[in-house]
């Protein structure tokens, strides 16, 4: 046991309301030099600390737009690092815990794009004709890749308006990680099934043959998020069985099957507004994390409205529950004198490209 009382060992042994009184303590020490953001999958214990709430994109935003000197990022890995290539270089973000990645995230990494890259080429001159677009949930250096070539960062908001942009400028885009996103997107888009190919980054020329990479549009890299995945056509199927009148929201990370049989599809921020504006007494199948669909359904509570997990197996995103109490009150009392941990900084070579194509992004955004 070390006798540092603000190491994090100290932190693992207070309990939720011990935390509780010192992160408001530590958070009214640091005034105006301090926000936090909160993404909306964090648990309750922690998003009622955030200072602002939000989707990826508006979190992007918020982050872009705040003055504060700490930026504390109560999410997963990559979004701290959009917030550090978006913030001043003299404000400080942090991650209270770094072990909060995205398991998507990791399916796409620079080696295995650089190879898929070289691999295209084989076939067509890619930065002739194929836009690179990353999700949002994909690490920097894969964001630096597209600001070198030509391309541009998506969230589950701004999907379809991204693809309109890439495609004004090259006939074929490479869409990774999330192969649900890109494929739900392009569906709406009225992009055939058959031009919308999936990359199998473990096999040569993705599993492919050269004349499916030219007649493809979309070339979908084959990576899922492990939560979305979980959800089935036949739960909705079930729930409506019981609740004929029930509506059904998912999330685009969600299968084609899955989005096709739901009334709405949206990013956790239009989840929430689209629940708040629904009628009193909706019932809701909500295709998302469960933090989320727990705080909609106390939310609405009042107004006789319930929200309904999809699936009948309890899963939380492990990652996004890493960010605790004891993490928060650890980190805030160290920034309150001045001592900063967990720092997220981009080296300013990958930062300065992958800021490109986050800009790109935000220009192109409703
Ligand atoms: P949103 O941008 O819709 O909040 O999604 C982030 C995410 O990781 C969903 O799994
Ligand atoms: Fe990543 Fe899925 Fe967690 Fe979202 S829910 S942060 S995509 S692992």
């Amino acid at each position: 046991m070390t006798g540092d009382p603000f190491a994090l060992q100290t932190y693992s042994l207070l309990d939720d309301e011990d935390c509780e009184a010192r992160i408001r303590a530590a958070k009214e020490a640091l005034g105006e030099r301090l926000v936090i953001l909160g993404h909306h999958y964090q648990r309750e214990e922690v998003y009622r600390h955030a200072d602002y709430t939000g989707d990826s994109l508006k979190l992007s935003r918020l982050a872009a737009a705040s003055h504060a000197r700490y930026i504390v990022f109560c999410g997963v890995h990559f979004m701290a690092e959009v917030a550090d290539i978006l913030s001043r270089p003299d404000q400080i973000v942090v991650l209270p815990d770094l072990a909060a990645g995205c398991s998507m995230a990791d399916m796409a990494s620079l080696a295995k794009v650089e190879r898929a890259w070289s691999e295209l080429s084989a076939v067509l001159d890619p930065d002739a004709h194929i836009t690179p677009v990353t999700y949002i949930n994909s690490a920097a250096d894969l964001k630096a890749f597209c600001g070198r070539h030509g391309g541009i960062v998506c969230t589950s908001t701004n999907a379809r308006d991204v693809l309109e942009w890439s495609f004004r400028r090259r006939e074929k885009v490479l869409f990774f990680p999330d192969q649900h996103l890109g494929r739900n997107t392009g569906h709406r888009m009225g992009i055939d099934p058959e031009q919308m190919v999936v990359w199998d980054f473990d096999r040569p020329l993705g599993g492919l043959t050269e004349a499916r990479i030219r007649a493809a549009r979309i070339i979908l890299w084959k990576g899922f998020c492990s939560v979305h995945q979980m959800f089935r056509p036949a739960h909705i199927d079930a729930f409506k069985e019981r609740f004929p009148d029930a509506k059904v929201i998912s999330h685009p990370e969600c299968s084609f099957e899955v989005c096709e049989k739901s009334d709405f599809v949206g990013s956790t921020e239009f989840i929430i507004k689209t629940v708040a504006e629904s009628a009193p007494g909706t019932r809701w199948l909500v295709g998302t994390e469960l933090n989320l669909v727990e705080r909609l359904n106390t939310q609405f509570r009042d107004e006789g409205k319930s929200a309904h997990f999809m699936s009948p197996t309890v899963c939380m995103c492990s990652t996004m529950f890493r960010i605790d109490p004891q993490h928060l009150a650890w980190t805030l009392e160290n920034l309150a004198r001045d001592r900063v941990v967990n720092r997220i900084q981009v080296p300013p070579a990958t930062a300065d490209q992958a800021r490109v194509a986050l800009e790109r992004m935000l220009k192109v955004s409703p």
